[in-house]
């Protein structure tokens, strides 16, 4: 048998080959489909990024508007799963109130007949719909308050914030909003993916695969970077205290949260659209010093780090957007996870095509031949 070195982590190992996102760290490009994803934030939407990202390719104008039709009329959730999250404590995090909700869907939907397309796109649909319900009716519910119903006439986004909310979002920041999704819609093989995957492979039903992958994002290493940036520029206070708190963190060896990638050595093409809807919100809905502090950041990182490859990430800006929207930081993460189930989704349709359960191997560095010492000789 061929002897493998051990990468923790599986740092570099390919997991799956896939044809869904391609991410080029040197140049920072970042491609879905095939499609840069400049482009797609541009000139597309999240539910139309969505079907690329699970179909293979863009939809035409009838395509687009039977999922559309489908999503907006499946948004509503079950009586008895609102009942459930009405139990949960208020104290809890939104992204264990989504885990337990995204699993409990199982519950109604068990049939698993994987090789029914009808079926995938059924579930594809439902989840889709019915993540952004339960996250907005968590955040309703834990103030005290009913969910607010989905509003038939309005996009995915709008309704999203109309549910939050309780009001109709202005345009501009709904679009903004989903331009938020489509930045976070997929990235190739991350630690949530992998988790959607293995889960995935063992042909289980697809709330199984999402109630898994967002149980791996909720942890602070992956999908919560951006809720400590908030928290670190509401530290700083100041453009003056920046320069400080940056040879501080330096001295200490500390990370400065938002910087830095395994993948990407340039500034991570997100943060670079990021950051330009960050200018467009804060134009229109009026100014706000965090982010002369966070401008001031990313010059002063780039004078004493740009020699190792350390820049603003995807989750430097995001926080920005998500706060001057009104977002409470705890449903930063879960708003990642709206955004990535359809990528987590179109990895499980990937995985399905060309399944073989993930069963890797260890190196077993224990002991041997112990001989068993009866109770009372311990
Ligand atoms: N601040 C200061 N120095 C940094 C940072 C940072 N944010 N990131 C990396 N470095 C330095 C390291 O200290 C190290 O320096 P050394 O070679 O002198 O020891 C060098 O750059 C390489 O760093 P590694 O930790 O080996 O890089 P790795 O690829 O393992 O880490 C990671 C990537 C985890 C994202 C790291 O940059 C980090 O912790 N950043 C802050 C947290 C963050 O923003 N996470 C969100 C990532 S995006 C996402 O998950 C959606």
């Amino acid at each position: 048998m061929m002897v493998c070195e051990y990468k923790p982590g599986l740092e570099g190992i390919p997991a799956a080959q896939s044809s869904i996102s391609y991410v080029d760290g040197q140049k920072g490009i970042l491609e879905y489909r095939g499609i840069r994803i400049e482009e797609l934030a541009e000139k597309s939407t999240f539910l139309e990024t969505a079907y690329l990202l699970i179909w293979g390719e863009l939809p035409s104008k009838e395509e687009l508007e039977a999922f559309e039709h489908e999503v907006r009329y499946h948004r509503r959730i079950k009586y008895r799963i609102r009942d459930m999250m009405k139990c949960f404590p208020e104290s809890g995090h939104p992204m264990d109130a989504l885990q337990a909700s995204a699993a409990a869907l199982g519950l109604f939907y068990s049939l698993r007949d994987l090789h029914n397309p009808a079926y995938i796109r059924d579930s594809v649909v439902r989840l889709i719909a019915t993540i952004p319900t339960m996250v907005a009716a968590f955040q309703l519910m834990r103030k005290g308050n009913d969910p607010v119903r989905p509003r038939d006439d309005l996009d995915y986004s709008a309704n999203f914030l109309y549910m939050l909310n309780e009001q109709e979002p202005d345009p501009l920041a709904a679009r903004i909003f989903d331009i938020c999704l489509i930045l976070h819609v997929e990235h190739t093989m991350n630690a949530s993916t992998f988790s959607a995957r293995v889960t995935a492979s063992t042909l289980t039903d697809p709330y199984a695969v999402v109630a898994s992958a967002v149980g791996t994002l909720g942890g602070p290493l992956h999908g919560g970077a951006n809720e400590e940036v908030i928290q670190m520029l509401e530290d700083i206070g100041s453009v003056d205290n920046v320069r400080p708190y940056i040879q501080d963190c330096l001295e200490r060896k500390a990370k400065i949260m938002g910087f830095g990638h395994r993948v990407y050595k340039v500034k991570d093409p997100r943060a670079t659209i990021l950051q330009k809807l960050v200018e467009q919100l804060f134009e229109k809905f009026g100014h706000d010093k965090f982010y002369d502090i966070a401008q001031e950041m990313e010059r002063v990182v780039e004078e004493k780090l740009a020699s190792k490859g350390i820049y603003p990430n995807v989750d430097f800006y995001s926080g920005l957007v998500y706060r001057k929207m009104g977002i409470p930081t705890d449903l930063f993460t879960p708003i990642f996870a709206i955004a990535r189930v359809a990528g987590w989704l179109a990895h499980w349709k990937e995985q399905l095509a060309e399944n073989r359960i993930f069963r890797p191997t260890q190196i077993y560095n224990g002991r041997h031949e112990i001989p068993y010492a009866p109770i009372e000789q311990r």
